[in-house]
């Protein structure tokens, strides 16, 4: 059923989808912090919407961080990386996730480092932020700081995987049942960073083998608490089934795929505005970067991020130990 637009009492969300996201309008974003009345607003938005675009926000990296704090009590960090030697721009605000083509001087990433070019790769499949974690991620806050020229390409697509959830064709449902041994609710996937990350470029990580690292499970099917709905979370993170082997579970991801994928479900995000800032629920919906421009490594496109940790019951998923994080694995050439 097509959302009618909603009525909030301060902000004015317009539908950008039948069934998920919003543009929203009204936030004051030189109120620091933001009110407590806003804040609420936004975060009954996004549980319902899913996918939040706010156009001209203009926030800088102090202001990213502590509106970020204000939608969740832990952040992630890239503490984990700088301590492996990655050079990153913004040691002093490890809660900024750098997702430019920028590296730590400023100049576009080459073929000089491949092992970013080649491991971004796999941000151009479908997933939700850090389930290849033992406690994933509720809100990514995206925002544009300097975007590449206009039709160059650099769109961030989403997936509303609450609607290809309750749509599920119930053929499907019970062939995944039968093949799996027990009813949907009770089937657990386990991710793995490097999986994705073979998917996106196999011959650079061939010798990379994902079941050498500990995975993170999760429920296929998750309920989403905030709205009451049940999700897929599934994502290219998903190396196999409790149970079953890559090789036993990989015909069944790719037949949720052909359902999860379906046009019908996807919404295409353009960045229009440096300043432009974009908050989705990864227990709610699917996101993946776009590979179809050409700004490549001829324009700078300047993206950083934080993400907020899932405070919901079904934060740790079906992880026993949840204080570890994944890294990335060295390469052999
Ligand atoms: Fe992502």
């Amino acid at each position: 059923m097509a959302p009618s637009k909603l009525e909030t009492t301060q902000l004015s969300a317009r539908p950008l989808h039948d069934t998920f996201g919003a543009e929203v309008e009204g936030v004051d974003w030189s109120e620091s912090p933001i009110s407590a009345g806003i804040i609420a607003e936004i975060k009954a938005l996004a549980s319902e919407n899913g996918v939040l675009v706010f156009r001209n926000a203009n926030l800088d990296n102090d202001q990213h961080i502590a509106f970020a704090r204000q939608l969740g009590k832990e952040l992630y960090d890239v503490k984990a990386h700088i301590k492996a030697g990655r050079a990153m721009r913004f040691p002093e605000q490890p809660e900024i996730f750098d997702v430019s083509n920028l590296d730590d001087k400023g100049n576009i990433v080459t073929d000089m480092d491949p092992m970013r070019k080649e491991g971004n790769k796999g941000n151009f499949l479908w997933h939700a932020d850090m389930t290849y974690n033992p406690h994933r991620a509720l809100y990514s806050i995206l925002r544009a700081v300097q975007l590449p020229p206009k039709g160059t390409g650099g769109e961030t697509q989403y997936l509303d995987s609450r609607t290809a959830c309750e749509e599920l064709p119930p053929a499907l449902r019970a062939e995944l049942e039968e093949a799996l041994g027990c009813k949907l609710e009770q089937v657990v996937t386990h991710n793995s960073l490097m999986h994705n990350r073979k998917l996106g470029s196999p011959d650079y990580f061939r010798s990379i083998e994902p079941l050498d690292q500990p995975m993170a499970k999760y429920k296929l099917v998750t309920p989403h608490e905030k709205s009451n709905r049940d999700n897929l979370y599934m994502t290219s993170y998903a190396h196999h089934f409790d149970g079953k082997s890559w090789e036993e579970s990989k015909p069944l991801f790719d037949k949720l795929w052909d359902h999860l994928t379906q046009d019908k479900y996807i919404l295409t995000v353009y960045w229009e505005n440096d300043g432009d800032m974009v908050l989705w629920d990864n227990t709610a919906v699917l996101h993946r970067a776009t590979d179809s421009g050409s700004y490549g490594s001829k324009y700078v496109r300047d993206m950083r991020r934080t993400t907020t940790k899932d405070d919901s019951s079904y934060a740790f998923g079906e992880n026993e130990d949840h204080t570890w994080e994944a890294g990335i694995s060295k390469v052999k050439t």
